[in-house]
């Protein structure tokens, strides 16, 4: 079974989506954190210099990003490894989404992202959740869920996450970057954040974790 969740930035894709693996005792990937990854290298090689994408070295250097997903110890959650290193602690800093989107408009970039997420879907159940799942890496998905929530209270979750982490962050900067991420991710011409005609659209913008679930479960009953 293939499960794809679409959605806006920081609208709880990925509490829903490992709740439901967890559920269903199914792989869970989460990738927005591939291309997160991807923005941490271009970080870390000086791919991005002053807030500037330099995308011919990007493409480059694109051999040299291995991205991988591997189950360690203390976490269900499947962990994001860059050239071999584990990166989750690194990838979800309000600087690196600020460029994030960016990254992720590089059709040469997608490509591999996609043959990575495709593979997942091989030989086993999976709900993988990002932008791009139901429409381009799972068309055939047996669920399609297009997550949203208005931008307040995405805006609001997001803070209290990063905060809680002792990020120092505004809730306007944190608005500033969610619209920003929204516009390219929505308008870009690889991929672009749609929902698709066969997805399900679920506006949890008053909802709880639990009510969620309770969706979910009636949703796999029909
Ligand atoms: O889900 P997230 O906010 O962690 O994703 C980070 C960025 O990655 C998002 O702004 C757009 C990009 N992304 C994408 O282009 N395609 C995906 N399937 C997942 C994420």
């Amino acid at each position: 079974m293939i499960i794809a969740i679409d959605g806006h930035s920081s609208c709880g894709k990925s509490s829903f989506a490992k709740r439901i693996a967890d559920e269903l005792d199914i792989l869970y990937i989460d990738s927005g954190a591939m291309y997160r990854a991807a923005t941490l290298y271009c970080f870390e090689n000086d791919i991005i210099h002053a807030a500037k994408l330099n995308v011919d070295v990007l493409i480059q250097s694109l051999d040299k990003i291995q991205i991988e997903f591997r189950k360690i110890e203390c976490s269900t959650k499947p962990q994001v490894f860059l050239n071999g290193k584990n990166v989750e602690d690194k990838i979800r800093s309000i600087q690196l989404s600020s460029m994030v989107s960016e990254v992720s408009v590089v059709a040469e970039l997608r490509k591999r992202m996609v043959d990575i997420q495709r593979s997942f879907g091989k030989n086993q159940s999976v709900v993988m959740e990002g932008r791009d799942i139901g429409s381009v890496v799972f068309p055939d998905a047996d669920i399609k869920i297009f997550l949203t929530a208005s931008p307040e209270v995405r805006a609001k979750r997001r803070f209290d996450e990063l905060t809680a982490k002792g990020e120092k962050v505004s809730l306007e900067e944190i608005m500033k970057n969610l619209t920003h991420r929204d516009k390219i991710d929505q308008s870009r011409e690889t991929s672009p954040l749609i929902q698709s005609e066969d997805a399900i659209l679920l506006d949890n913008s008053f909802m709880t974790p639990d009510e969620q679930m309770v969706w979910f479960r009636n949703l796999i009953k029909t």
